[in-house]
């Protein structure tokens, strides 16, 4: 660049001041030796003229010294007279002209050395500084330019710019040219190719230079490389987009003060647009319920620069959100600290997880008062925790510490000896055959007690594996009250059973009478015919065997008042349901003949025997008998007639009816006559039939009434098959 250096004398370096050099010389000898009345020193005017194309101001000005001591030297060497008036006027004028001549050379080289000067310091600005003509051809390319795009200023002038940078323009040229020549001005963003073929994205600023009639004579164009800054900006952007596409919300705000970034979650979760949201303080926007006091939230980020936790918040249309919320400082490159809160909505999750709290709650409370213990088991997945499940209820019944590691043969640990088979077997048939159970067992714990546990599973089975569900039951203490019942029960049974024997004792006195009268007569005959007078043994074996017969049936009819007198355990045995009909007749002979009744039996032949206590049956039908006798003890205009029978039904139940010929029951009556102390009679107790339906349900049986055709009532009840008695 030296040839631009402001500091040399010389404006070319080459021959120019050489042909100076020689036409000056030449100049004075032609002065030196023409008159000194010619003018001659005019001759020198050139040499300045040159010299303004070689030097600078400074030098121009020597130059036109150097001529005029040259022209002052030659006016007194050349021939004739230097001192005339002519010859000094000529003189006079030609330095005259000179001296003019070289102010208005130097001025003008001096307005073009600061020029050159001012064109000097665009190079030392950054800035990529040209000028293009009216044809777009380079005029001007500074230092900047050389730097980013790599050709110098000699490659560079000459060449018409869109070619040389393959511009890229951001709209047509045509339309940046029309609206450069309106405005005088444009600017915008230009993607320029450099000499290594990279490109540029520079900040381009175009202005127009006019000549002074106004017509554009080129452009300057001044232009910025924002490569950097514009890429920054693409990051910055798709950074922003990707926080846009995350379905959290991302809140930036200055800490402490207004929210200065809102993403697209936000704005979904929240429902305030970013536009809406910007410059409020997020805690207040938003209702935040912090977990802790602002101080020390401030005191705990401002530490660990990080805080994570959960936030109540307010949504824009009221709602509340529970959201899992971590929050960052940073600080920016100008101090500021900014706070960037993501908040991840987990108000669903938070909810089911509630619902589920509760419901688990819900049932581990049922679980512990039912005491009822679940269970899951899949069989064949192994031994590990997951395949086997049990409630916290369900080790509670069996005595085990939660903690205890769950194998299956835990399961049949702590069984009670004379179950164990059994439950084995049932499990292992419900394993082989993937169906469900329903069983009562026995625990034995470690102390001694014995609990009772009722059991139901079912199995579900899908294309891989056989899942056991199921759920226990404690049922110790029901099943003591039951036996407590049952107990009560029968001391109850046997007490009316007593009372109702206390009814009988006239017959059954009388009954037994009968045969007592009947071995005295005997006797006396016995003895009448052993006299010696009528000896007749043939005779007297008679009357004696009279004897053994009636004290036979003496002794039968205690045997069988005294069976019903003592036992109160029920006995559960096969029992001839007919057998004990006839017993029951039997017993009230008697009773049935003093109230005329009369009594017609229709006994289903074969019947298989029913399972159940037999003394509890005879009540049954005692009772029965007894109170059908009593309400036929009021008819008197038709016969009084007993008719009691037995009948197989469908599925192997029996079905024992006692019907009568009284007065019947009104449907009013017929509601209450079951329910403990219910009597119509004067004498009457009114625990008959509510014993007789509790010892009929207890045997598995039900009793009903049922009114009778044309008058009377019907009692009946059920004994189911032998199989499935349960007593
Ligand atoms: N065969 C029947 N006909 C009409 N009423 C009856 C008959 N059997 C029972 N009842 C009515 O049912 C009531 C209750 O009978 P029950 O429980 O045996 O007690 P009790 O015989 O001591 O009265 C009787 O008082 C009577 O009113
Ligand atoms: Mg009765």
């Amino acid at each position: 660049m030296s040839n631009q250096s402001p500091f040399s004398l010389l404006a070319t370096p080459t021959t120019l001041p050489i042909a100076t050099i020689a036409l000056v010389i030449g100049v004075f000898i032609l002065d030196t030796l023409i008159d000194v009345e010619v003018a001659a020193s005019v001759l020198y005017l050139p040499v300045v003229l040159v010299a303004a194309r070689v030097f600078k101001t400074r030098g121009i000005v020597l130059v036109a010294v150097g001529c005029a001591a040259l022209a002052l030297l030659s006016h007194v060497l050349s021939p004739g007279n230097p001192w005339s008036t002519t010859a000094i006027l000529d003189r006079l004028l030609g330095l005259a002209a000179l001296g003019f001549t070289t102010y208005l050379v130097a001025k003008n080289r001096s307005a073009e050395e600061a020029l050159a000067e001012r064109v000097q310091l665009l190079d030392l600005t950054h800035d990529t500084i040209f000028v293009r003509d009216a044809k777009d051809i380079i005029t001007y390319w500074n230092r900047g330019a050389q730097e980013l795009y790599g050709w110098t200023q000699v490659e560079a002038l000459g060449k018409v710019t869109h070619n040389l940078l393959h511009t890229i323009f951001p709209e047509p040229l045509e339309q940046i040219n029309a609206n450069l020549l309106r405005t005088g001005r444009w600017d915008g963003e230009l993607v320029h190719s450099k000499r290594d073929g990279t490109q540029v994205v520079v900040a381009s600023r175009w202005s127009v230079q006019r000549d002074q009639q106004g017509r554009p004579i080129g452009t300057l164009e001044t232009n910025n490389d924002i490569t950097e800054r514009k890429r920054a900006e693409e990051y910055l952007q798709r950074q922003a987009t990707l926080l846009d596409q995350t379905h959290d919300a991302i809140i930036v705000w200055k800490f402490p003060g207004e929210i200065i970034y809102w993403n697209r979650g936000a704005e979904r979760l929240y429902g305030y647009a970013a536009k809406e949201a910007t410059g409020r303080s997020s805690h207040e926007l938003l209702r935040t319920e912090h977990p802790m006091p602002a101080e020390l939230f401030e005191a705990t980020i401002e530490r660990d620069e990080t805080w994570l936790g959960e936030l109540r918040q307010t949504t824009r249309d009221g709602r509340k959100v529970i959201v899992d919320s971590r929050h960052v400082l940073v600080r920016a490159p100008d101090g500021q600290r900014l706070i960037i809160e993501t908040n991840r909505d987990v108000t669903e999750r938070r909810h089911a997880e509630e619902a589920l709290r509760r419901s688990e709650a819900h049932l581990a409370e049922a679980q512990a008062l039912s005491k009822t213990g679940s269970f899951s088991w899949v069989p064949n997945a192994g031994p590990t925790e997951e395949q086997l499940y049990m409630s916290d209820e369900w080790f509670r019944i069996r005595g085990y510490d939660r903690r205890i590691p769950m194998t299956p043969e835990v399961m049949f640990e702590r069984l009670h000896p004379d179950d164990r088979e059994r439950v084995q077997e049932i499990f292992n048939r419900t394993l082989a055959e993937g169906r469900g159970f329903d069983i009562e067992f026995r625990l034995a714990l470690p102390d001694g007690s014995v609990k009772y546990l009722h059991s139901v599973a079912r199995a579900l089975r899908d294309a891989s594996r056989l899942e056991i569900i199921g759920a226990v039951m404690d049922v110790t203490a029901t099943k003591r009250a039951m036996e407590r019942l049952q107990h009560a029960q029968a001391e109850l049974a046997r007490i009316t059973r007593l009372t109702t024997m206390g009814q009988l004792a006239a017959s059954i006195a009388h009954e037994i009478n009968q045969p007592l009268t009947g071995v005295v007569t005997n006797a006396h005959t016995a003895l009448h015919w052993l006299d010696a007078e009528h000896l007749d043994l043939d005779k007297t074996r008679m009357a004696a065997e009279r004897i053994v017969r009636d004290g036979q049936r003496a002794s039968d009819v205690i045997g069988r008042i005294r069976g019903m007198m003592t036992k109160s355990t029920p006995q559960v045995a096969k029992v001839d349901i007919n057998g004990v009909i006839d017993e029951v007749l039997a017993l009230t002979e008697t009773e049935l003949r003093m109230h005329s009744v009369g009594v017609v039996t229709k006994l289903a032949p074969k019947l298989a025997p029913v399972s159940g206590d037999r003394v509890q049956l005879q009540q049954v039908i005692l009772n029965l008998v007894l109170n059908a006798i009593d309400a036929m003890a009021s008819v008197s205009d038709r016969p009084r007639v007993l008719r009691i029978g037995s009948q197989l039904r469908t599925g192997g139940e029996v079905l024992i009816s006692v019907c009568d010929s009284g007065p019947g029951l009104d449907p009013e009556t017929t509601e209450k006559i079951f329910s403990p102390f219910f009597t119509t009679k004067e004498k009457g107790i009114g625990m008959g039939l509510s014993i007789c339906r509790s010892i009929v349900e207890t045997h598995g049986g039900r009793l009903w009434t049922e009114p009778g055709t044309p008058h009377g009532a019907i009692f009946q009840f059920t004994m189911p098959p032998e199989a499935s008695g349960r007593v």
